[in-house]
């Protein structure tokens, strides 16, 4: 589906401006991820798999998929029954397709150009919704609430993997000196251009840390938030849990 057109007054990214960035990305994305994170990034999808808590009857929904990698490691790793990875961005989704043609697993995923605040799904269609790296770029972070808790079946969890903060002062200070130096240098020599890099990382400078996010899902209409810090909190995976069944399945108190 088309993607709605927004302008905030907030700051925050347009939709237009978000596109335009990952669609120029595209090619280079895997492979700045790949030196921006020193392939640390596999680890914290891995353990964000853990906690989506999969099973081969769990039919689930990857939002911002972009160009697969959560996806992939979910059929992998996790091997639910089916796998609907959106993306808003084609380009973005045309490099999950490829890696998703390789695939010899049982998991069956498919792929719909859809905006994350605005969901083509019916009701309590998803068991797991999973979102890596793409809340930080919503315009609009209570809208997909509404909508990823629409398209949850009661007792569904949704997991977010994103950028978070570092609690240990001197730690942050380290990191937020990488960010500043070294994510616009990377991204710049990667792909020629500084701009889009500098964007990203003032998206990671401007969203909330472990406990605001938690407050917004839980205003959302989440029953129970957990969280874990991975790499000393530079990400966090957040664990909502729609409630409504009794024996909902819960989160675990770790971050
Ligand atoms: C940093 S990438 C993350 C991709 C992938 N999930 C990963 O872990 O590597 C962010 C992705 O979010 C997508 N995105 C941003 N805003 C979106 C929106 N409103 N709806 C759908 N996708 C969106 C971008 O197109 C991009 O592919």
């Amino acid at each position: 589906m088309a993607p709605r057109a927004r302008v905030t007054e907030n700051g925050r990214p347009t939709t237009e401006k978000v596109q335009g960035i990952f669609r120029d990305l595209a090619p280079d994305y895997d492979r700045f991820n790949m030196l921006s994170s020193l392939g640390v990034d596999r680890l914290w999808r891995r353990t964000t798999v853990r906690l989506a808590r999969l099973n081969r009857n769990s039919r689930v929904l990857d939002l911002a998929a972009g160009t697969g990698d959560l996806t992939m490691a979910m059929a992998t790793a996790g091997r639910p029954a089916s796998i609907v990875a959106t993306d808003f961005v084609p380009e973005m989704l045309r490099v999950a397709e490829e890696k998703a043609a390789a695939y010899e697993g049982e998991t069956a995923i498919e792929f719909v150009q859809a905006d994350a605040q605005d969901l083509p799904f019916a009701d309590e269609s998803f068991d797991v919704v999973t979102v890596s790296f793409g809340v930080r770029n919503l315009p609009d972070r209570a809208a997909n609430f509404r909508e990823v808790y629409r398209v949850l079946k009661p007792g569904g969890r949704y997991v977010v993997l994103e950028m978070s903060r570092p609690p240990f002062a001197p730690f942050r200070a380290l990191y937020h000196f990488y960010l500043h130096v070294m994510i616009p240098a990377i991204g710049g020599w990667v792909t020629g251009s500084r701009s889009s890099f500098e964007y990203l990382r003032d998206s990671i400078l401007g969203f909330p840390g472990q406990v605001a996010l938690a407050g917004e899902l839980h205003r959302a209409g989440f029953g129970e938030v957990t969280w874990r810090n991975l790499t000393g909190g530079i990400v966090a995976v957040h664990v909502a849990v729609k409630q409504g069944r009794p024996g909902a399945p819960g989160g675990e108190r770790v971050g």
